[in-house]
């Protein structure tokens, strides 16, 4: 067993510094009954970026998401992930996607620490982690991750003393034990107030920019996806409704996307279902 977790270190850790996605969406459709959440969308994710995902709440970003991670089915298209399918991937492997969630999903009785160290149960035999003797190895990583987020003084304290801010930057931490080339945030920021938020997409930038780490992150504010994302995927009823690098897109394409405001029956009767759509000229800024 200790031969398989190293084993899976070294070949998931190439030396990859090529330009090769990370990350291939083609073609994603997924419906829920008669409803589509997600219809035919494409892009591709190269290392290290920060791509945000926006659009009106229904517009699909958490099925997209959950396709990308492995806890949906498509109905058809395909997540590519490195040289493999994403249903098809081992459990090591699998691991290289990390997910952040906007309630942070913290066992709140445990400390920072053994939260974080949670991030490194794939990587400890079975029987091991069960017994929670976690290697010194682990240890250190776990430490490692919790400074990079700014929260080792609080390795100790319980998850539940933490602040909203601090919560997330453990979760965050734990995504990083798990030594990720993609980590996947849905609306990370949505339950914090706008000071922590902004601390939170700052990391997670530099996480990008820094450790080469691909980030994608849905989230509802247009002013932090312009403020942090070097690029923008805007969805619309189910539809990628826009991909464009951060500096090309200007107030008038934002206004468009959510002017778009989706319903369930939008992709059909192309905008006309919702009674709201017409008035919803808005969007929230941060
Ligand atoms: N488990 C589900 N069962 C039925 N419909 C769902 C389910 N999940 C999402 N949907 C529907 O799919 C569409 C997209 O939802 P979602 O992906 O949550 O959008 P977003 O995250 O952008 O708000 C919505 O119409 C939503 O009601
Ligand atoms: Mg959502």
């Amino acid at each position: 067993m200790t031969a398989m977790r190293n084993g899976t270190e070294q070949l998931l850790q190439p030396a990859m510094e090529t330009s090769s996605p990370v990350l291939v969406v083609e073609r994603l459709s997924k419906a829920f009954g008669t409803r589509t959440a997600i219809n035919e969308v494409s892009f591709t994710l190269a290392a290290g970026g920060f791509t945000a995902v926006l659009g009106p709440s229904g517009a699909g970003k958490t099925t997209l998401f959950r396709c990308i991670t492995g806890l949906a089915r498509p109905d058809a298209g395909h997540v590519r992930f490195g040289d493999a399918d994403v249903s098809a991937l081992e459990v090591q492997d699998r691991r290289k996607i990390a997910v952040v969630f906007q309630q942070f999903n913290l066992v709140r009785r445990l400390t920072a620490l053994d939260n974080v160290l949670a991030g490194r149960l794939g990587y400890v035999p079975l029987w091991r982690g069960v017994l929670r003797q976690f290697e010194r190895a682990d240890k250190l990583k776990a430490f490692e991750s919790l400074e990079r987020v700014g929260m080792l003084e609080q390795a100790h304290q319980r998850a539940d003393t933490l602040s909203g801010g601090q919560q997330q930057r453990v979760a965050i931490a734990r995504a990083l034990a798990q030594e990720p080339r993609l980590i996947v945030a849905d609306e990370p920021v949505a339950s914090l107030d706008p000071s922590s938020a902004a601390g939170v997409l700052a990391l997670l930038k530099d996480i990008a920019r820094t450790d080469r780490v691909t980030v994608i992150c849905s989230l509802h504010q247009v002013g932090y996806a312009r403020t942090f994302a070097d690029r923008i995927i805007g969805m619309a009823g189910g539809r990628l409704a826009m991909d464009a690098a951060t500096a090309t897109l200007d107030e008038a394409a934002f206004a468009a996307l959510y002017a778009t405001a989706p319903s369930e029956h939008s992709l059909a009767s192309s905008g006309h279902g919702d009674p709201h759509a017409a008035g919803e000229r808005t969007y929230p800024k941060a």
